[in-house]
């Protein structure tokens, strides 16, 4: 650490007027940092995906993750900082996540962190990632409280109301995996790393480019939890279910698994439409609901959506059709900001130094936690409301 902070004794002599936050973000498998100031400028950032290596494991092996974190977290840091021209010093605060995630993973960029703020003596605001997930569109969009936030990727998938900085109503989240890690199944399932357009894309991505070249109507995938009139959300029943059809078409086609069907676009199609009708859903009943209780603002509700798997433009247009209806607006901050990033955390750490919020000057007894839910949990009201969601004409 002393090495690592020796190398900033050049001081640029530049004044910054504002406060400065520098974000850390390893919760899962990407390490990331980034300067941000006060006013939402980003001065500096870095990234480090492990995507790649975690693409040919078939998925995160924790202690894999960990040890990447381990040998990329320094130069992450320094190189946000070095973009940033602002020397360690100069920083009003360290915010870094520690909450919810790989408990290895987040453990390397919290003890970083900690090693950081006692050399610098400088306060620490410990993140929850999905709060700094929903928090990241102030940053890009002149957005107010309260607002509504879906959250889709390959380990979240909640429907939230964000009310303040961190108060937070909890709608709707799934009940067993997020959509993004279904999607990424399938599409392990499909093997369509070995397809040649697909070889370098995430499970999601792969999907969404196939089906462009697939017929959704050749199979009829049913939404999950038609009968559940809560915000709840599930992907594993379907995902057993489209299991089993791509063993039948192998069957069928007389090929083994491993090999790609001649039916994987269409199954793709499918599949996609089939979690943009459910997320489409659950999202429209979790708007009337706050529109029931006059939790939104009448005239200009808003819906935000983040996470990698809101990258996807089918998934926005099924959510489109969504706000149209109801008369909301729809925003999501753009791709690079969606995915895991150091800009969110650090930005998360602006809005609390200006809200006065957990900002800690002593770091003693201060852990990681692994799971960690968002805010309070109204789900179970939300469902006893039972709210009927009109049937949209979902033609995208
Ligand atoms: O937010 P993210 O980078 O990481 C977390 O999971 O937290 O999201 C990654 C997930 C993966 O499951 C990936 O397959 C999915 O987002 N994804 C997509 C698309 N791009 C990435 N899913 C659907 N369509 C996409 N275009
Ligand atoms: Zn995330």
């Amino acid at each position: 650490m002393y090495e690592f902070l020796r190398r900033f004794n050049f001081h640029p002599g530049k004044l910054f007027l504002h406060k400065l936050v520098l974000g850390i973000e390893t919760s899962c498998d990407d390490t990331a940092a980034a300067v941000v100031d006060e006013t939402g400028n980003v001065l500096g950032e870095a990234i480090h995906s492990q995507t790649e290596v975690h693409l040919k494991t078939g998925g995160i092996i924790p202690p894999v993750a960990q040890q990447l974190h381990r040998e990329n977290i320094q130069r992450i840091v320094q190189e946000a900082l070095s973009a940033s021209k602002v020397s360690p010093s100069e920083l009003s605060a360290i915010a870094t996540t520690i909450k919810p995630g790989l408990a290895l993973s987040l453990g390397v960029g919290l003890s970083f962190s900690l090693q950081l703020v006692d050399q610098l003596k400088k306060p620490f605001i410990p993140i929850h990632h999905m709060e700094a997930h929903a928090l990241t569109i102030r940053l890009t969009n002149k957005v107010e409280f309260p607002f509504l936030v879906l959250l889709i990727s390959g380990g979240h998938c909640l429907l939230a109301l964000v009310r303040g900085v961190s108060d937070f109503l909890l709608l709707g989240k799934s009940l067993d995996i997020a959509p993004g890690d279904m999607l990424d199944k399938v599409a392990r399932r499909l093997s369509l790393i070995k397809h040649p357009e697909c070889s370098t894309m995430s499970g999601g991505k792969a999907i969404e480019h196939l089906a462009k070249q697939g017929n959704k109507l050749h199979f009829d995938f049913k939404p999950p939890m038609q009968r559940a009139k809560n915000c709840d959300f599930s992907f594993s029943g379907l995902h057993h279910i489209i299991d089993k059809m791509i063993m039948q078409k192998e069957k069928e086609e007389g090929i083994e698994k491993g090999q790609i069907l001649s039916s994987a676009a269409d199954i793709a199609a499918a599949v996609q439409h089939t979690v943009a009708c459910h997320i489409a859903k659950r999202t429209h009943r979790a708007i009337l609901f706050c529109k029931q209780r006059d939790l939104l603002c009448q005239s200009n509700a808003v819906l935000v959506v983040s996470g990698g798997v809101a990258s996807n433009l089918h998934i926005r247009k099924a959510l489109e059709i969504v706000t149209d209806a109801t008369q909301c607006t729809l925003l999501c901050p753009p791709p690079r900001l969606c995915t895991d990033n150091g800009v969110m955390i650090a930005w998360n750490g602006v809005e609390r130094l200006r809200a006065g919020l957990g900002i800690l000057h002593s770091t003693e007894g201060i852990c990681y936690e692994p799971k960690c839910p968002l805010g309070a949990d109204i789900s179970k009201e939300v469902g006893e409301a039972a709210i009927k969601v009109p049937r949209l004409k979902m033609k995208i």
